[in-house]
């Protein structure tokens, strides 16, 4: 019996946990714990995911809620120690680049259980971005690195990681994506929202470069103020971006532009349908740049570089800079095109991904 800890913690994590944990029930040979370190806690951050996605509870939710770095971090790292204790696990497995992620990682190394990382190797180099730190830490902590781009296997091989522990296995987050797409669109938001496909864009922000300072969300909330004339953008916030515009000047600029429709986040079904049939996306999350390629949607990445570059050189993502004039030079470059942008598959984006997984942890441990 395999005995593994999985972690999951805040909004991306749930789509990515979800695969992992069904590929793991679905043997006799593993023994999974659940952990949700209570990092996101909103029922639209959080609770409506496990439903949807069909994520069993989890067996322990440590509810840490919301805190500084130092204070989250520590949090998680406190009151996990005691469940890996209990549970005495093989492994502890942990996803993506979050807070959540390098602090189990730590706990679970510093007591001598063996440490998965699924979406290793990835790397935006910008040491301002608080993931690219978790990221590169919980890496270099790992026992087993689960890659899922060519540039992932790149960056471990530069930093000197042991290729035996490096393993190309796909993308979890696009076999949530494949396994949902068709229960995704039978999501009646469209026509609730009254949106027509194809005539309306969709808007996610959360990068603390973009939305901690005004002055730089100005220049992003200025370009949509030009670009709602044309078409209508449909802006389900994050409540980091609510928490910080609420009562500003930008609230109300916000508020006034009559083709904008902001919203509370919403469940996964309803996102996917809504970017499935977007004319474009744009946006700063990490997921949502991998979602577009598979989906073919054009995206437009709001930041200054990517740590997932094959949704630039094969998928339907571009970077654009952070001023006015590049957002509406990008967009106005898109529409001339129709919003049709062409794009191929990624390696292993195939749905099979946790699957590749499990097969992997089962031959390691025959
Ligand atoms: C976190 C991750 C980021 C990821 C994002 C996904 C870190 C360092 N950052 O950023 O990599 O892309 O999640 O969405 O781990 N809040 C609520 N309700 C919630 C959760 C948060 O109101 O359920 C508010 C709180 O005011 C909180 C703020 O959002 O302080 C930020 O939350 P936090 O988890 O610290 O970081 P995110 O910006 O969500
Ligand atoms: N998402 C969602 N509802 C929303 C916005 C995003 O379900 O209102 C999904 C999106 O499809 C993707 C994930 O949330 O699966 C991305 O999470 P987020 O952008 O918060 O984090 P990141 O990927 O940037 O770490």
């Amino acid at each position: 019996m395999i005995k593994i800890i999985c972690v999951c913690g805040a909004r991306p994590n749930f789509m990515k946990i979800a695969p992992i944990m069904r590929s793991f029930q679905e043997s006799s040979r593993f023994n999974s714990l659940l952990v949700h370190t209570g990092q996101h806690y909103d029922k639209k951050m959080s609770h409506l995911f496990f439903e949807e996605l069909n994520i069993p509870e989890p067996d322990i939710n440590l509810e840490v809620g919301s805190g500084s770095h130092a204070v989250q971090t520590a949090e998680i790292m406190k009151r996990f120690e005691p469940v890996v204790q209990d549970f005495k696990p093989d492994y502890v497995l942990v996803v993506g680049d979050v807070n959540s992620t390098i602090a189990c990682g730590l706990v679970a190394v510093k007591l001598g259980v063996k440490l998965i990382h699924v979406e290793a190797g990835l790397r935006s180099c910008d040491r301002n971005m608080p993931e690219e730190i978790n990221r590169v830490l919980t890496d270099s902590i790992s026992d087993l690195l689960f890659v899922t781009e060519q540039s992932g296997i790149d960056n471990l091989k530069n930093e000197g990681v042991d290729s035996d522990r490096v393993h190309f296995v796909g993308n979890v987050m696009i076999d949530t994506l494949l396994s949902n797409r068709e229960k995704a669109e039978k999501s009646d938001i469209l026509e609730g929202m009254g949106l027509i496909a194809k005539q309306y864009a969709v808007i996610t922000l959360h990068r603390p470069s973009n939305v901690d300072e005004i002055a730089s969300l100005e220049k992003i909330i200025a370009a949509f103020e030009v670009i709602q004339k044309d078409l209508k953008l449909v802006f389900p916030i994050h409540p980091r971006t609510r928490n910080n515009i609420a009562g500003t000047e930008l609230q109300k600029r916000v508020d006034a532009m009559e083709n904008l429709i902001l919203m509370e986040p919403v469940g996964y079904l309803a996102f996917l349908k809504l970017m499935a049939n977007a004319a474009l996306v744009m946006t700063d999350s990490g997921g949502i740049q991998e979602e577009t390629t598979i989906l073919g949607v054009p995206c437009m990445t709001l930041r200054k570089n990517t740590e997932r570059p094959v949704t630039i050189t094969e998928g339907t993502n571009r970077l654009v800079a952070l001023t006015t004039e590049d957002i509406l030079a990008a967009y106005n470059d898109i529409k001339s095109k129709n919003f049709d942008v062409s794009g191929q598959i990624p390696k292993f984006w195939d749905g099979k991904a946790a699957e590749r997984i499990a097969e992997m942890l089962l031959t390691q441990n025959q």
